[in-house]
């Protein structure tokens, strides 16, 4: 490995990206397309002479919304940057490689967004009367780029999931206009736009003082828009699913319930046929015109849609199993070749970073850290999320090495040991000693005699 290994105790590295990651895809999405679509619409249908509430409307929920999508969405937004470089520098290093030119675009895509964001927002109250339509345009422009960001973002997000023919063709129209691709582009910006009008909703519901003629109007659109959108998120949904393999759907139900739950599947069907039924009860109340019921509905909507966001995000994430990027490179971000290279020659070598603190007492106690770093730590902890030393507990030291010789049958989503038998057992004897509280050097493997 290349570049020093980084870890985070307790709440573990994959937890870590997701608490950042999950909130940037709710502002991005929800936000950025989704609420701001609906404040343009607003105002659209102000200019068009539909009544001036509309965009009173638009005026009121724009500052929030400004200040939220410029702030902690630019700043979630850096974070995954930020995060995934330190913890995944290898991952990352390859996907930019690979995609530089979409990601360059992007950058440019998301820098026009914040600049037509804050002009259009400038510039509104002068010529919301006077110049309607020249507003109107910013805000489509902004429109436009807020799509085309989620859209030149789909395709690298795909290609984690469903590399296609990728790994044997290596071009990158292979990799970039991979299977869920499309789908995924539809998934995200419908998604978004359902997401963008439950937060109108809620916020004419909650806010709007007027006429209850006009709040019922304003009500009504956000209840269809949602109703529209979440209809072509759901069949977004079903294609997206219906092109990732069968050997990691199956998986879904282990990431959304963790091995606690994951016997009970029906509770999670249950839970998600319930949560779409709310969101959709919600949407009703306000195409219905009633303001308390919507008021009242849109909060456990709100909860469940952020779930909702969450549970894919996780799944998209957890069921590549073992790959960091399928049919390259594992999740440890140990290349696939390499993992065969390293049953001759070695991890440890490798491990340019780690420094070799060799006392009489505990010669391997370091390199079994380091074995464990480099193998298992992306997704385990010590004493935290995933805890290694609960997963070990109670067997013996021949017991734990029979497990790190088989651990990616033990359970499909693990990775194989990459290193040599010497390491592995190394290895074993740091995690026995941790789950024993023990320390002892590794025991040295006989070298087999040549006959
Ligand atoms: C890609 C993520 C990932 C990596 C890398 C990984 N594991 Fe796991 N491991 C898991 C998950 C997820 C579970 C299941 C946790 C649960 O049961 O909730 C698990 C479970 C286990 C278990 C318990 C299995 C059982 O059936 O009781 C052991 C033991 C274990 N891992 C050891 C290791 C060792 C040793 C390594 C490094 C050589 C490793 N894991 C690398 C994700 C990983």
């Amino acid at each position: 490995m290349n570049f020093p290994i980084l870890h985070i105790p307790g709440l573990g590295d994959g937890m870590t990206i997701a608490l950042d990651a999950v909130l940037h895809v709710l502002i991005s999405h929800g936000l950025a397309i989704g609420a701001i679509t609906m404040v343009v619409l607003f105002q659209a249908l102000g200019a068009a002479g539909r009544g001036t509430f509309w965009t009173r409307l638009g005026r009121s929920m724009l500052g929030p919304l400004v200040m939220t999508t410029t702030s902690v969405g630019a700043v979630t937004g850096v974070g995954i940057w930020f995060i995934t470089g330190a913890l995944a520098p290898g991952g990352i290093g390859s996907l930019i490689h690979l995609f530089f030119w979409p990601w360059f675009i992007e950058w440019g895509a998301f820098t026009a967004e914040v600049v037509l964001l804050l002009i259009y927002y400038s510039l509104w109250d002068r010529t919301v009367d006077t110049r309607p339509r020249l507003l109107l345009a910013v805000g489509c422009g902004y429109v436009v780029m807020a799509v085309l960001s989620g859209i030149l973002i789909s395709g690298i997000l795909g290609f984690m999931l469903t590399p296609g023919g990728w790994p044997s063709g290596q071009s990158f129209v292979q990799a970039y206009f991979n299977p869920t691709f499309v789908p995924q582009c539809f998934l995200r910006i419908a998604g978004g736009i359902s997401i963008g009008a439950l937060v109108a909703l809620t916020w004419t519901a909650w806010t709007f003082n007027g006429p209850a003629e006009e709040r019922g109007r304003a009500l009504r659109l956000c209840g269809f828009v949602f109703l529209a959108a979440a209809a072509v998120t759901a069949a977004a949904g079903v294609v997206y699913f219906s092109r990732v393999p069968q050997t990691y759907l199956t998986h879904w139900i282990f990431a959304v319930a963790t091995s606690a739950l994951s016997q009970r599947p029906e509770l999670v069907i249950l839970l998600n046929v319930v949560a779409g039924l709310v969101l959709v009860l919600a949407a009703l109340a306000g195409v219905a015109k009633r303001a308390t019921l919507s008021r009242v509905l849109v909060i456990p909507a709100l909860v469940l849609s952020v779930g909702f966001i969450s549970e894919f995000e996780r799944v998209r994430e957890f069921v590549r199993g073992p790959y960091l990027l399928p049919g390259y490179m594992y999740a440890n971000q140990i290349p696939l070749v390499n993992n065969l290279a390293a049953e001759q020659e070695g991890t440890l070598p490798g491990l340019h970073w780690v420094r070799e603190v060799r006392t009489d007492t505990a010669p391997a106690a370091r390199s079994g850290q380091a074995l464990f770093d480099a193998n298992c730590a992306v997704c385990h902890t010590i004493g935290g999320v995933n805890d290694i030393t609960q997963r070990i507990a109670g067997r013996t030291l021949e017991g734990v090495n029979a497990i790190t010789s088989i651990t990616e049958s033990l359970v499909p989503f693990m990775t194989p040991f990459s290193g040599t038998e010497q390491e592995r057992l190394t290895l074993s004897t740091y995690l026995y000693s941790l789950a024993n509280k023990d320390s002892r050097p590794a025991p040295q493997l006989q070298k087999e005699k040549k006959q």
